[in-house]
């Protein structure tokens, strides 16, 4: 293999910049070339293409986003745009691509590598932590890091004024970030799309810490599971007491990567580079335990990753 291609697609994460080091790192360690592709599919399509030398990618490990930009492109989803991004990928004489993106650009990733057999590999990124055959997705870690922080500033207002707080994250269809940060910063009450929400037992709850002497209350909700608006509009009548909303939105995207992001983007990177040597195509490089494992994408795709539900027992207990 002498000449790979990189891109970042769907929504961007932390992290991603330390994949596209990766991977440009790696590959030129074995002589193998890389271009990255600008705005994912998009670039793809448009012939965006550009070299990156081991130079080029000095110092964005650090940087959040991705220097490649990023993209949701409809055109990709047709087979006219399928084939014009096939095109250019063998115009540019690339051999293999490394998609660095959520479940959209793996399936993306995975159309290529089954339809038109192209040799390529996935490297899961993506704040929803909902991609089948890895346990982490790059940044997720930083995205909690973001939530916990603004959810501890909102319990020092909280406290002062004796307020509810309804904090709405994001993670599209799962209730992940939700869960994981509801349980590191000891809020009241979760609510995600994977367990239908009874508001009569949450403004219980509420009830109760209130009578236990608490002088905070923090419910966050899922975007997946209801509008902050909605769970405002049930709760602040049943308790009681002033309701504030937060939405916190793409402030969780953003920021430097934690060590964590860094570290797994670094080795996602490399593994997936390893992968092209290896012949080894049509898989996504994932965390499984400590371990780098690789899994086929139609495993990867096949169903929606399940929400750990004792994590949600958890959360109910130490509350
Ligand atoms: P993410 O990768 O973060 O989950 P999206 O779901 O928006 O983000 O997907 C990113 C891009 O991946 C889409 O805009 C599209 O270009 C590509 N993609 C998603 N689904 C498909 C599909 N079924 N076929 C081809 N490309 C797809
Ligand atoms: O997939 C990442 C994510 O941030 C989801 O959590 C969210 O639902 C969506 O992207 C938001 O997308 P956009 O940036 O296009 O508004």
């Amino acid at each position: 293999m002498k000449r790979i291609a990189v891109m970042t697609s769907g929504g961007d994460a932390p992290g991603m910049n330390a994949a596209i080091r990766a991977v440009v790192r790696y590959a030129s360690t074995k002589g193998i070339e890389v271009y990255g592709i600008m705005r994912g599919y998009a670039g793809l399509i448009d012939d965006e293409f550009v070299p990156l030398t081991f130079k080029d990618v000095g110092g964005i490990m650090e940087k959040g986003g991705t220097i490649l930009r990023t993209a949701r492109c409809e055109e990709f989803k047709v087979e006219s745009g399928r084939k014009k991004g096939l095109q250019n990928l063998e115009k540019h004489g690339i051999e293999g691509l490394v998609v660095i993106g959520g479940d959209g650009s793996l399936t993306g990733a995975a159309v290529l590598s089954q339809l038109f057999d192209f040799p390529t590999v996935g490297v899961p990124a993506s704040i929803d932590n909902d991609i089948n055959g890895t346990d982490m997705c790059i940044g997720v870690d930083t995205c909690l890091n973001t939530v916990m922080d603004a959810i501890q500033k909102l319990k020092d207002t909280a406290s002062s004024h004796e307020r509810a707080f309804i904090v709405e994250v994001m993670g599209r269809n799962s209730g992940y970030i939700a869960l994981i940060s509801g349980i590191v910063t000891g809020s009241e009450a979760v609510i995600i799309p994977e367990i239908p929400v009874d508001y009569q037992a949450v403004a219980d709850k509420l009830l109760m810490g209130r009578k236990r002497g608490k002088i905070n209350s923090i419910v966050v909700v899922a975007e997946g599971a209801a509008s902050a608006y909605t769970v405002a509009r049930y709760l602040e009548y049943k308790i009681g007491y002033e309701t504030r909303i937060t939405i916190l939105g793409h402030i969780q995207r953003g920021g430097s990567p934690t060590s964590f992001d860094r570290l797994l983007a670094s080795r996602l990177g490399t593994d997936a580079v390893q992968s092209l040597i290896d012949g080894e195509y049509g898989v996504m490089s994932g965390l499984q335990g400590n371990k780098i494992v690789r899994t086929p994408f139609e495993e990867v795709l096949r169903e929606r990753k399940r929400l750990d539900l004792s994590l949600y027992e958890l959360a109910n207990v130490l509350s």
